[in-house]
Order: structure tokens, then C-alpha cells, then sequence
């Protein structure tokens, strides 16, 4: 069901100092900041020759990442994004499965203007997983 690895996400307390990080230090290709209120992150995506890193940093006071960063305070691995290509047939699919979907349980739309959804971490080896449809 899941196809490609679309991107990894980094949770970072500075989305600036991260980007130089990823720009002037590994010499990698990166986008501009673009808020995402929806999700309460700035994201500014690495573009890497098979996938891509997308930084995540919090927007707004109730932040979902907030939370993360009090536990991780240098920053760490957030989620996998893996694409599929029929969302809701997917997210069906895994719900049957036991599965716990994020929210309210409907898509909405992510970085890229694609619908995504996220899974819970308890079902998937302690990693949260974001799934969008390509
Ligand atoms: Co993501």
C-alpha cells in the first residue's frame, strides 16, 4: 500500500539556524519558510536526490511539536511520510487494521497542497507516520 518515502521530518526549536545547518554546512539544496497555520509548523523542505527532509519548527502557542520539543530539546526525527496513492482507501484500510488516525480523522491538506493524514505512533514501532496522497 505505502509507495515512496516522501519525506523524513526534523522537529527543530530554529527553523533559520536548521536551514543554514542543512544549506552552508551540508551543502544541500533547501526551500523558503512557509507557514502552515492548519498544522501549526513552519516547514522549510531539504531537497535531496531520492527524497526529501522537511524542518519543522512551532507556529503559533498550541503547536502539535511543541510538546516534542520540550522532550527533545536539540530537536530530533518527527515523522516518515510515506506517499499512497488513494488516501481515504488507505486510511480505511489501516482503521480496520486497528490503527489509530490523528485528528478527526480526515485528511487535510499538507505542505505540498496534497491531502495527508497521520497515524499514531503506538501502531507503527514508535514512530509517527504521515501518509499523503500523491
Ligand atoms: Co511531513
Amino acid at each position: 500500500m505505502i509507495g515512496k518515502l516522501n519525506h523524513v521530518a526534523i522537529a527543530v526549536t530554529d527553523i533559520t539556524a536548521a536551514s543554514n545547518i542543512y544549506r552552508d554546512v551540508l551543502g544541500a539544496q533547501i526551500s523558503e519558510p512557509m507557514e502552515l497555520p492548519e498544522h501549526g509548523v513552519t516547514t522549510v523542505f531539504v531537497n535531496l536526490p531520492n527524497t526529501k527532509i522537511e524542518l519543522i519548527s512551532p507556529l503559533g502557542d498550541d503547536s502539535p511539536i511543541s510538546k516534542f520539543l520540550q522532550k527533545n530539546t536539540q530537536g530530533g526525527m518527527h515523522h516518515l511520510c510515506y506517499e499512497v496513492d488513494d488516501i481515504l482507501a488507505s486510511r480505511d484500510k489501516l482503521v480496520a487494521e486497528g490503527a489509530t488516525v490523528l485528528g478527526d480523522g480526515n485528511p487535510k491538506k499538507g505542505a505540498h497542497g496534497k491531502p495527508v493524514l497521520f497515524l499514531h505512533p503506538k501502531d507503527f514501532c514508535g514512530t509517527l507516520i504521515e501518509l499523503e496522497q500523491v
